[in-house]
């Protein structure tokens, strides 16, 4: 092939990829962005690639600080962490009509998981199985965040992770690329709506790319490396999907990758999102992740940040490294005048997309930010979508639901807090404000129960650690009378109960960004407590407040009921007593699994063989286990009780031999053999028996989320084609090979119905 030819048919791929994930071109917008770049200076071009933090614009005179006085220069793109309207109207006054060519600033926020009414963090709304749901809540949070000032978030958060020590698990959506990618999907269609000029809609920042879930050892920013093969079949979906779904824009994440950093990853950059995927939108780093470089060891500021801009990042969060260095690299023939260029292209297109430029304070409303914030709609929504986020974990003798009468003990150090509801990343919200435990039970109860209260024991009993679990202002409420005093008191008031509940958990802060554990066991002061109550012989539901996987093998064996509310939110409170009482009847289900001890991690469903795989069952000499703990999870991806129990029959395939592009429908009959009406997840499974590269016991294909009468039977039927049998080969080329595969379906990863299909070309 010539090169004029290879040329013609790379720029071919390349424009039919980005056409089926981005946008059609915009001419009037290139037109615009074009006359515009041609009256900016130099240094008018790099100040939209810097993008700091508030600090002094928060704190000080809008008018008189530092940042408002580069924005007066044009030296700013737009800024992190402003909150209200009223403080972001002033800012963007500056910018509008004091710099000379009045470009507006974008305003961005982590708004994660809500923005004023909190919903479940990430890793608890991926456990609803509910697309529709998760879509709803981002697009309540954009409504109130664009109320509110912001245009952009730095959301959704889609790094696939199998360590349950990283604390930022919390804030994804667990470990499975299939689930993350619809979850993704749903998110930006939630954020972004239909129209990202309407001023309730807001931009997208699919992050951390990539691969900041696999940090060794769950160390938070540590080293990342791993095989292509797995990046492309295990960990890169979920970021495709969010371009393909068309986010405005990605964020860098702090690891390496391949022993480059992530934010000097032209490969990562460069070759994989914008060429191989298409992505058409602005790369901004994460928060100083230039300067980072340079400990990273790849150079001075001046170095980095020529090489951040030459790998494909068009904006520097807070680094200051463009705004810095670009100028005398440029003078240097570092980098060139298009590569700059190409960067502040890219802003101005975000800012123009978000219609900035035909209203720049299109989103500070004052008057929406009054009406539109924690309302009662958005609190129930709120509501609705924690119930649906909660995963019963244990439920012996059917003690729940529980029945709205004589006496109930409530003890723990997180059953009368309130704060710390709402869990990591929720910089809008008012922290009291969100319903503790306590409350939604009393509100539940009414007087038809009697509720008694007692702290039991604290979060943690040491000092030193409990004040690096509560640095963001989510008290923990130190008590500092003895550990047996408050055991004591809380063994007191079960021995008048009827029943027990033990609010157990981390503090909120004990998960999000730089939260790592290296025990994911409760605190011994808490098991402590929870075995004097168990030694009161009354039965004891544990009700647990955690954002990652905990190891629970001993609360398994030995508590009556476990119920898994994670951070629920504003409503968490009424939301969990909703489930207690038998309001709503639990369908949460994993997405990640919870290991037995942490010596098992990574531990993970769509796991590979191995050559030497267990065939009897632990312990087999020469096999590939411990001796110490058997290959299962405590609980597995997909699990979770509901009040009712779900039967499967057998598994049916409307043929088992299939050629190539056939359509096969899988179909098996769910019954709800339970006294309560509920949803069940039916989750559908694969698993390639003979391939040219290893591939996983099993893989998510399909699920779908069904209501069930008690007694009722649902037949439930999944369509299968060849794009479920695809996978990325040795040579990265994603196809699928004929040969025999494995159908298996059930309401968990463990426990399947299976039949056997060969497909072939
Ligand atoms: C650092 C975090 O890694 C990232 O997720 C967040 O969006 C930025 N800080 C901005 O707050």
């Amino acid at each position: 092939m010539n090169k004029l030819k290879a040329l013609f048919l790379s720029v071919a791929v390349a424009f039919s990829i980005s056409m089926t994930a981005q946008p059609k071109a915009d001419l009037k917008m290139d037109q615009f962005v074009r006359t515009l770049m041609g009256k900016m200076t130099l240094d008018e071009k790099i100040g939209q690639l810097h993008l700091p933090v508030a600090a002094d614009v928060v704190t000080g005179q809008a008018n008189s600080s530092e940042t408002a006085k580069f924005i007066r220069q044009g030296r700013v793109g737009g800024i992190l962490n402003i909150k209200t309207a009223a403080k972001i109207h002033t800012i963007q006054k500056v910018a509008v009509e004091e710099s000379r060519l009045k470009i507006p600033l974008m305003f961005g926020l982590d708004v994660i998981h809500g923005y004023q009414t909190m919903f479940p963090i990430p890793l608890a709304l991926s456990c609803s199985w509910d697309l529709k749901l998760i879509e709803q809540s981002a697009r309540i949070a954009a409504q109130e965040a664009s109320a509110d000032g912001q245009c952009w978030t730095f959301s959704p958060m889609v790094d696939i992770s199998r360590d349950p020590r990283w604390g930022r698990v919390s804030e994804g959506s667990g470990e499975d690329p299939y689930l993350g990618s619809l979850i993704a999907k749903a998110m930006i269609n939630g954020y972004q709506g239909d129209d990202l000029k309407k001023n309730n809609t807001i931009m997208a920042c699919v992050k951390h790319f990539a691969l900041y879930g696999a940090v060794e050892a769950g160390r938070e920013y540590n080293t990342t490396d791993m095989s292509r093969l797995r990046m492309y079949n295990e960990y890169f979906a979920p970021y495709k999907a969010a371009v393909e779904a068309g986010a405005g824009s990605v964020m860098t994440s702090f690891n390496e990758v391949d022993g480059i950093p992530a934010s000097g990853n032209k490969w990562l950059m460069t070759d994989v999102l914008r060429k191989q995927w298409g992505f058409g939108g602005f790369i901004v780093t994460d928060y100083t992740a230039i300067p980072e470089m340079s400990e990273h060891g790849l150079g001075d500021l001046q170095q980095v940040s020529k090489i951040a801009l030459q790998a494909g990042v068009d904006m520097d969060m807070v680094g200051e490294g463009f705004l810095t260095t670009l100028k005398k690299s440029l003078k240097e023939g570092l980098v060139t005048q298009s590569q700059i260029d190409m960067a502040c292209r890219r802003v101005l297109e975000a800012k123009y997309k978000l219609g900035l430029f035909d209203d720049p304070f299109r989103y500070c409303d004052e008057e929406r930010a009054k009406n539109e914030l924690f309302t009662t709609e958005n609190r129930m929504a709120a509501r609705n979508t924690a119930t649906q986020a909660i995963v019963l974990l244990k439920n012996s003798n059917q003690i729940l639901p529980l029945k709205r009468r004589g006496t109930i003990a409530l003890v723990g150090p997180l059953a009368d807090n309130k704060e710390n509801m709402t869990g990591t990343w929720s910089v809008a919200a008012d922290y009291p404000k969100s319903v503790s435990l306590l409350t939604g039970m009393r509100e539940a109860v009414g007087t038809s129960a009697t509720i008694l209260m007692a702290k039991g024991t604290n979060v943690v009993n040491d000092t030193a650690l409990n004040s690096r679990i509560s640095i963001f202002g989510k008290p923990t409420y130190y008590d500092n009378r003895t550990q047996s005093e408050m055991v004591a008191e809380a063994v007191a008031i079960a021995k008048k109960s009827d029943v027990v509940i033990a609010a157990l958990g981390e503090a909120a802060e004990m998960s999000g960004e730089c939260a790592s554990r290296s025990d994911i066991n409760l605190p011994e002061n808490q098991k402590e407590l929870l075995k004097a109550l168990l030694a009161t012989g009354k039965p004891v539901v544990v009700v647990l407040f955690n954002g990652r996987p905990l190891s629970l093998s001993w609360e398994n064996a030995n508590a009556t009921a476990i119920v898994e509310s994670w951070f629920l939110g504003s409503e968490a409170g009424n939301a969990i007593a909703d489930v207690l009482f038998g309001k709503v009847n639990p369908s949460g289900k994993l997405t990640m699994t919870f290991p037995q001890n942490i010596g098992q991690i990574p531990l993970y469903y769509n796991h590979k063989n191995t050559g030497r795989p267990l065939v009897k069952g632990w312990f087999e000499k020469f096999h590939s286990n411990f001796l110490d703990v058997s290959n299962e999870p405590l609980y597995p991806f997909g699990y979770g009780l509901g009040y009712s129990l779900f039967s499967y029959g057998d598994l049916k395939l409307s043929a088992t031999t299939a050629k190539g592009n056939q359509i096969i429908s899988a179909s098996i009959a769910v019954t709800n053999a339970g006294q309560f009406d509920g949803d069940e997840t039916v989750q559908l499974y694969l698993h390639d028996l003979a391939a040219s590269v290893t591939r996983p016991v099993k893989e998510l294909k399909g699920f779908q989320k069904i209501a069930l009468k008690a007694g009722e039977t649902k037949e439930v039927s999944f369509k299968l084609s060849v794009d479920d049998l695809k996978f990325y080969n040795s040579d990265l080329k994603y196809d699928w090979e004929s040969g025999d595969f494995e159908i298996m379906v059930g309401g968990n990863s463990r426990d399947l119905k299976s039949v056997k299909i060969n497909w072939v070309k």
